[in-house]
């Protein structure tokens, strides 16, 4: 199985940056699923009904979250009637959602988790543990299993890697909007990225307008961030091609795409 993950989708300019790619990036990968991590995809905060049906429309199969998650109220009315809509697995167990999913391709499936660091980010329940727990229940269904590790430290992604290797097929981080250039197969079969950088405005920071994040550094002053609807645009993102009978990662690529690094079909 081969598959796509895009990072964070921030704004207007990152879901157009899914809308004009995600064609040619199934024809070059030969993508058999896609995934995208939609927790900026409304102006930075959250994600709309409106916007996650546009998302699978464009053919984006699974949509994770991570700590934005409950940023537009609306997610409460729809999460539950999903099954490609996931947040963070370690969430309380009074949230609404899940946070693993099963997708199934030309006969073969993929269990989809989504996690949440603590470090550096509101204490939710273990990560690592849970992860186990869902991958015990994953390896009934497939041996191919997908997770996205929403965490802000590295570190913290780096063990979650090592936790899971051999047990996971992907370990794939988000959160900081960055790539991290650590792509790589780890020694159990695990495909890792410490960070899959986000899609979204390319001239900002982490997506949001310079001038007030600026601002906000030099004065301590609080500002509202927002994302802006013009300039130029970024995908960030990662490939990854798995055995589909041992779950195991067969190759690793990162996907940047923006004015610096012009996509190559
Ligand atoms: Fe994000
Ligand atoms: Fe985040």
């Amino acid at each position: 199985m081969k598959v796509v993950f895009i990072g964070d989708i921030v704004g207007s300019i990152g879901r157009d940056m899914v809308f004009n790619y995600i064609a040619r990036l199934k024809r070059k990968y030969q993508a058999d699923v896609i995934i995208a991590n939609g927790e900026n995809a409304a102006s930075g905060r959250g994600i709309t009904k409106a916007i996650f049906d546009d998302l699978l429309r464009s053919g984006v199969d699974v949509v994770t979250m991570g700590n934005h998650t409950w940023d537009q109220k609306e997610i409460y009315d729809f999460i539950d009637d999903t099954d490609y809509l996931i947040r963070p697995a370690n969430f309380s167990d009074e949230a609404p959602g899940r946070g693993m999913t099963n997708i199934t391709k030309n006969g073969v499936t993929l269990s989809v988790i989504n996690l949440h660091g603590r470090t550096f980010l509101p204490p939710h329940s273990d990560p690592f543990e849970k992860a186990e727990q869902l991958i015990e229940e994953a390896t009934k269904i497939s041996p191919l299993i997908f997770v996205d590790f929403h965490a802000e430290a590295t570190s913290e992604k780096i063990a979650m890697g090592w936790h899971l290797d051999g047990k996971a097929s992907v370990v794939v981080g988000t959160h900081t909007h960055v790539q991290t250039a650590d792509d790589r197969i780890l020694p159990g079969g695990t495909a890792y990225l410490t960070d899959a950088g986000m899609t979204g405005p390319y001239d900002e920071i982490l997506g949001m307008k310079k001038e007030d994040v600026i601002y906000r550094f030099k004065t301590n002053l609080p500002v509202r961030f927002e994302v802006p609807k013009k300039g130029r645009s970024q995908l960030n993102g990662l490939f990854v091609e798995l055995d589909d009978q041992t779950g195991k990662a067969l190759s690793i690529e990162r996907i940047m795409i923006n004015d610096d690094h012009v996509f190559e079909a």
